[in-house]
């Protein structure tokens, strides 16, 4: 695992952008895995700039996002689909029929676990997969438990996650109690993670990650250490130092 420890938000954001811009230019058919949450927006932030003022082409970018909440219109100011269109897919020249939610595939889902990962498949694997890292060690929507979904699945949202989720609603109540998210073994079959922290809040999370000796259920984050292309980039609230 590669650690790259930034100062703050702005750098870490800026170090993200590099690779991600770096492999779009390397590989223009380079297909992404996009997380959502605060901790990308600096990232997509300088997506976008590269696309306005340097000409970064994502004609041939395929997309495929992390996780979206279920019981939630599309629509909404809150859904994962506005979150993505309003911080990156509306300033960049990508195709529509290029990007991809695992709520597309739910009912395919529902009849077979594999759908969305043989969707990945299909499209040739994700060649980078950008991941924020929950308050309680998840990745994607995959919550702390004895057992871990390997397949994109339905999954029932902690109440710490909720009340995490909670500052982009109203109140907790609204925030859903379902949603599908990629499985591990669907994040985990990407070639390159790239896993991206900072605030105190991620700190627990990031020193087993540095520790680096335990993968445990409780801390999903924690089976990134058995992936062999990590990139992980910190601040130093998150580092803690
Ligand atoms: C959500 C998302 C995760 C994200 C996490 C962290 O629950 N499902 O993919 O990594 O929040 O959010 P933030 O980046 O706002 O801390």
């Amino acid at each position: 695992m590669q650690v790259i420890k930034t100062k703050e938000y702005a750098e870490m954001s800026h170090v993200a952008g590099v690779i991600a811009e770096g492999l779009i230019r390397q590989k223009p058919n380079a297909v992404l895995g996009l997380a959502t949450g605060s901790t990308p927006l600096g990232l997509y932030a300088h997506l976008v700039k590269a696309h306005q003022q340097n000409g970064l082409d994502f004609r041939h970018v395929t997309t495929f996002n992390l996780d979206e909440y279920l019981d939630l219109p599309k629509e909404h100011p809150q859904s994962y689909h506005t979150f993505m269109e309003e911080n990156l897919f509306q300033y960049v020249n990508i195709s529509s029929e290029h990007i991809h939610f695992p709520d597309e595939d739910y009912d395919a889902i529902e009849e077979n676990a594999e759908a969305y990962d043989a969707r990945i498949h299909r499209a040739g694997g994700i060649d980078l997969q950008v991941l924020g890292i929950g308050r309680n060690g998840h990745i994607a929507f995959n919550e702390p438990a004895e057992e871990l979904a390997f397949f994109t699945s339905r999954v029932t949202l902690t109440p710490s996650t909720r009340e995490a989720n909670a500052r982009f609603f109203s109140s907790v109540e609204e925030v859903p109690t379902h949603a599908v998210s990629s499985g591990m073994g669907t994040i985990l079959q990407a070639r390159h993670l790239l896993i991206l922290a900072n605030g105190e809040d991620k700190r627990d999370a990031v020193s087993r990650l540095l520790d680096g000796h335990t993968l445990t259920t409780d801390c999903p984050v924690t089976f990134a250490l058995m992936h062999p292309h990590v990139t992980l980039i910190v601040d130093e609230a998150a580092a803690g130092c």
